[in-house]
């Protein structure tokens, strides 16, 4: 297994934080979630965020945010469902250490996010049509960047992690 951190990538709703969190306390590592961080350092929630200053604005956040932990202790990273989109975030993950894909269906991501206001991308009349447009456009970004596929449906955060971290010891 590659050394450095690890990545969980995803949709919104696939449980990257949750998982995050399970996987950290399991390996007695930090856990960091980069939505979090952003928030704590605005002083502001995701959505504030995108309401002031726009997705541009808030991707180059999420981009210093992603690369201020080069170099630091190797820690289990949530990251945002987003964080495919820009090339230089690929790169970055694949250089940083490991990366996890927490895979989810459309329907089960809106489902469990609940109040999809908490989410600028998927507020609006429907939430499943927008998850199921946006999802499709990313799939291929979340696989390029995968070194582990784990399906997530019907799998609670726990089993998700065990998963993982079996996955993890057979990696080469
Ligand atoms: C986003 C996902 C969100 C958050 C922001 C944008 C996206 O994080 O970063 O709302 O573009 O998919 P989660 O995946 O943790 O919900």
């Amino acid at each position: 297994m590659k050394r450095g951190h690890l990545f969980l990538v995803g949709f919104m709703g696939s449980g990257k934080s949750t998982v995050a969190g399970v996987v950290a306390e399991r390996l007695g590592v930090p856990c960091v979630d980069l939505d979090q961080l952003i928030e704590a350092e605005q002083g502001a929630s995701i959505a504030e965020v995108f309401a002031a200053s726009g997705e541009v604005a808030f991707r180059a956040l999420e981009t210093k945010a992603l690369l201020d932990l080069e170099g630091s202790e190797p820690s289990v990273v949530a990251c945002g469902g987003g964080i495919v989109l820009l090339p230089e975030n690929r790169a970055a993950l694949k250089r940083m250490g490991t990366v996890v894909l927490l895979q989810v269906s459309a329907a089960e991501a809106v489902a469990r996010i609940g109040d999809v206001s908490t989410r600028p991308l998927l507020a609006g009349p429907s939430g499943t049509l927008a998850a199921t447009t946006l999802l499709q456009a990313r799939e291929g970004l979340y696989r390029s960047v995968a070194d582990i596929v784990i399906d997530t449906s019907g799998r609670s955060p726990d089993e998700v992690a065990d998963v993982l971290l079996a996955q993890m010891e057979d990696s080469p």
